[in-house]
């Protein structure tokens, strides 16, 4: 736990996706949070001067064998205390109540009525809230201990709250984007119940990181691939070890039109970077070629790029450390945080590196979610071309191509994305929209062109709005864009003859399509 955590809030990590996403909230209302295990003992938050706790979500059964379980104390309440969804029903179980399963899964919005607006739903008008829920287990009985705060219609102890200790327990997720108020629900919680101090902010994230930064001893070898997170990343080491760092971009073959030219003017002009590039597009195709499953391919780009880190650094080295952009959803998608999340796509930039790299890896922005980067950005003074950039994913346009990666599928999705981009610029849709691209997989259609029946790709365009990644949804344009979009598409690029819009949210769908 680190120092700032006094007057702070201490989440304990059940395992559950959304476990860092209470900290990242958390932080927005200018608190400092750090997600610590979930077995911490009472003691130690009692040292660092917490003056909070929350209990995250997860996977597990609290009647499981082996389901996790904090201190015992904790529910004493010496702490303030805040259970979400499996922390809700861990504090119901410790004070007597009973928990049980469903009839069935409660899965995304549900509608949750305020019954008693004591400490929780202080301040928020409405009495009908639209809650994220994503539970089988649920409250079925509780003591007279507690008093229920909401309900819904599948979970009638939707919140709870001790009658005599500050201790709290709330069935959907207040963290989560799509719960309506649920930032007024934590922020009572916090500033209310808690009475923490608002002491972080990504101006004081800057200094800290920076002067953590400069204590690095050697060179540091950064890549660079123009999108945010490795340009905020570089950006800040320049502050940090200046003339130490060297910038390095691959080129894959796999990465959007134009990238070396914006890297070369933002990175290497105006901050005045030194920037090395390497095509190695011949290496990454070659080694992708035949393969179509999801996970070989973002395996084999991590290897690529980590044996281009490697030439690179024995020809230009040496080099200490070896910078990334990862950033916390990398690291909870790919299965890789303290708690026991399941993985979901192996990030190449976590899961890719092999353990025998001969450079430390330093990751500065890996407790950070996107739009806090781009806040750093700003703070940094990079240009709005580069912190309003749309997310890119490192393994490129080779998860944008389904099934088996060809030239032909990569100069199908690189130029139908920039169509795509393109359009919603003109439309001033770009900035509102969190992704927005074209990909292509194996599906060949027939078409008909002039007089003559022809065979072509099937594009599917795809525009997604969202605040952290976490969850997505698919977004509303208006359908005369789609269609503009659509006949540029298929005028345009070569070989394409209709093009789908696709409607899924994340969950179940994910943002890229592998
Ligand atoms: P998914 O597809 O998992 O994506 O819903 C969530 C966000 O992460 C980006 N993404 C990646 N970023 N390496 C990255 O650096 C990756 O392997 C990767 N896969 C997905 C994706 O573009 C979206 O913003």
């Amino acid at each position: 736990m680190k120092a700032e955590l006094s007057g702070g809030i201490a989440v304990l990590d059940f395992g559950g996706q959304y476990a860092h996403l209470i900290c990242r909230r958390v932080r927005s209302l200018g608190v400092y949070s750090e997600l610590v295990s979930y077995s911490v003992p009472l003691e130690e938050l009692e040292e660092a001067r917490v003056a909070g706790a929350i209990l995250s979500g997860g996977p597990a059964s609290v009647y499981s064998k082996g389901a996790p379980k904090p201190d015992p104390r904790l529910f004493e309440g010496r702490v303030p205390l805040l259970g979400i969804c499996y922390g809700h029903q861990l504090i119901v179980k410790a004070a007597g109540g009973v928990v049980g399963r469903s009839s069935r899964r409660e899965y995304g919005r549900s509608q949750v009525k305020i019954l008693d607006r004591r400490g929780l739903f202080q301040g928020i008008a409405k009495d009908g809230l639209s809650c994220w829920m994503s539970h089988t287990d649920s409250p079925k009985a509780i003591p007279r201990s507690l008093k229920v705060l909401a309900s819904s219609d599948n979970s009638p102890y939707a919140a709870v709250a001790s009658s005599t200790k500050p201790v709290y327990g709330v069935q959907f997720h207040p963290e989560v984007s799509h719960t309506e108020s649920g930032q007024a629900i934590l922020s009572n919680f916090v500033l209310g119940v808690c009475g923490a101090k608002r002491s972080w902010s990504m101006e004081g994230f800057r200094r800290s990181s920076v002067a953590e930064l400069s204590r690095l001893e050697g060179r540091v070898l950064c890549a660079v691939s123009g999108g945010v997170d490795s340009s905020v990343t570089a950006a800040l080491l320049n502050e940090a070890v200046g003339r130490r760092l060297k910038c390095v971009f691959i080129d894959t073959g796999l990465l959007r039109a134009g990238e070396a030219d914006h890297v070369k003017e933002f990175l290497g002009r105006d901050l005045g970077v030194s920037v090395e590039f390497v095509d190695a597009s011949g290496r990454f195709l070659s080694a992708l070629k035949g393969v179509a499953d999801p996970e070989a391919k973002r395996k084999i780009v991590g290897r690529a790029f980590a044996d281009a880190f490697e030439a690179f650094a024995s020809e230009k080295g040496p080099f200490e450390h070896l910078a990334q952009g990862t950033l916390y959803p990398d690291v909870i998608e790919s299965g890789r945080s303290k708690g026991p999340a399941s993985a979901i796509k192996t990030h190449h930039n976590v899961g890719g590196l092999p353990d025998d790299l001969s450079m430390d890896v330093v990751e500065p922005l890996r407790e950070l979610y996107k739009d806090e980067v781009r806040q750093l950005g700003r703070i940094l003074g990079l240009p709005k071309k580069v912190v309003g950039r749309h997310p890119f994913p490192g393994p490129g346009l080779a998860v944008r191509v389904v099934g088996a990666v060809t030239e032909d599928k990569l100069r199908v999705a690189r130029e139908a994305s920039m169509i795509v981009e393109e359009v919603l610029e003109e439309e001033g849709l770009y900035d509102k929209a969190w992704q927005a691209f074209a990909y292509v997989g194996d599906d060949m259609v027939t078409g008909v062109l002039g007089d003559e029946r022809r065979v072509g790709h099937q594009v599917t365009v795809k525009v997604v709005e969202s605040v952290d990644a976490m969850t997505a949804d698919w977004s509303r344009i208006d359908l005369d864009v789609i269609e503009r979009i659509s006949t540029r598409i298929t005028n345009e690029v070569d070989g394409v003859v209709c093009v789908s819009y696709l409607v899924s949210s994340k969950p179940p769908a994910t943002i890229e399509p592998q």
